[in-house]
């Protein structure tokens, strides 16, 4: 059924779906009755992936002492295989679980001296700010949050952020791509502005790896971190965090282990005994979206995306905040007074999944609601006419 009058047959014109990948859905255990849209939050693991890891648990029980004493090698081994696909040095990397994780351990690492400023962005990830708060109070720091105006290009954005400095800002904390806003932002020179400024820089690039192309950029901050089960599709949980090469010995791990004496980024990774099998897994996801093909993933995610926008804007009246090409996210700004804090954000998640049977994001930000969407291979296009009919409904 034809909900619209988007049109929805595929051709090179910009404004309609993308080719879909074919088979591609098939690749996935999701429920076929959901419309999932909100890949950007949790990924979703495909089934050859879930397969790796289930053969590494079955290793794993066959003889537990020999797998985890080999453990340590062969997150090496992983850890090199994940270099490789971002492109970053593999003395610089340690594997994490997640990016809450990693920007505790940066934040950690950081000798911050009473007085001394942080500086965020109102796009920032709300945990981030917060892990970021809680280390400048235990410091005797501060926190301060600089609004970024969301249509500005590249340059008015290392503009805005070099005129917020003040003396005392000793770090930026910068989004790759935000997450309420489903923005990205040219991360290359604004960490150069910054490092000539003495300022430090950590860039939270939870969405970038497999979205985005990072190696020109991974090597440029003081501390970079993103997530590989989002965008890779590495089993939950596997984040990575990017070191310069000055930092990598202070580096303080969140527990000391036995692998403390062998230095980064064996001390940073390793916690004793735990389940490593996901990241050991994690290079089965990046051989599966070599498989699909990269940038043919990427450039359908991005203009699926940027069709359910314009769908949303279309169907349910709701307006567009800007876009940067390559992102597989989108945001639309919600009417006024809808899903303007915390509980009333997650209300209208619950009533969308209830009442729609889909799956999206919502934040309140910058004094109003925001929804954001995703595209993934799985995804068709029905499924955001189908969210965009059903909100129009829910609305009002
Ligand atoms: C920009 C950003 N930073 C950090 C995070 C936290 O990621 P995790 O829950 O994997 O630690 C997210 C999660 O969606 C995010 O979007």
């Amino acid at each position: 059924m034809v909900l619209c009058s988007v049109k929805c047959h595929t051709s090179s014109d910009e404004t309609l779906p993308p080719e879909p990948i074919a088979g591609a859905a098939e690749l996935f255990a999701l429920d076929p009755a959901v419309a999932h849209l909100n890949h950007g939050s949790y990924g979703a693991v495909p089934l050859a992936v879930q397969r790796a890891q289930e053969q590494l648990r079955i290793e794993q029980e066959r003889d537990p002492d020999a797998f985890l004493l080999e453990a340590p090698g062969r997150i090496a081994e992983v850890r090199r295989v994940i270099a490789a696909a971002l492109g970053a040095d593999p003395d610089g990397l340690a594997l994490l679980t997640n990016v809450t994780e990693a920007v505790a351990v940066a934040l950690d690492s950081i000798p911050f001296a009473a007085g001394d400023e942080i500086l965020v962005t109102d796009h920032g990830y709300g945990v981030v700010t917060r892990a970021a708060e809680r280390r400048a109070a235990e410091c005797g720091a501060t926190v301060r949050t600089l609004a970024l105006p969301l249509d500005d290009e590249e340059d008015a954005v290392v503009a805005a952020v070099l005129a917020a400095l003040r003396p005392r800002t000793r770090l930026a904390i910068l989004d790759r791509i935000t997450s309420p806003t489903a923005r990205a932002v040219a991360i290359g020179p604004l960490v150069r502005a910054l490092a000539e400024r003495g300022v430090l820089t950590m860039v939270d690039a939870a969405h970038a790896p497999g979205m985005l192309p990072v190696e020109q950029e991974i090597g440029g901050a003081d501390f970079w971190f993103g997530n590989l089960h989002k965008w890779a599709f590495a089993p939950r949980p596997t984040a990575v965090l990017a070191v310069r090469p000055e930092w990598r010995e202070r580096i303080r791990p969140l527990t000391y282990s036995w692998e403390h004496e062998q230095g980064y980024p064996a001390r940073v990774e390793w916690r004793g005994t735990a389940d490593y099998t996901g990241w050991l897994a994690a290079p089965a996801g990046l051989a599966l979206l070599e498989e699909l093909g990269v940038e043919r993933v990427r450039g359908h995610n991005d203009r699926l995306a940027g069709y359910g926008q314009r769908v949303l804007v279309e169907l349910a009246g709701l307006s567009a905040l800007p876009a940067t090409p390559g992102v597989s996210m989108r945001a639309v700004r919600l009417p006024a007074g809808v899903a303007q804090d915390e509980p009333a954000a997650k209300a209208l998640m619950a009533a969308v999944r209830d009442g729609i049977g889909a799956r999206v994001a919502v934040r309140p930000w910058a004094g109003g609601g925001v929804l954001r969407i995703s595209a993934q291979v799985y995804n068709r296009p029905e499924e955001y006419r189908l969210l965009a009919a059903g909100l129009a409904r829910l609305l009002g």
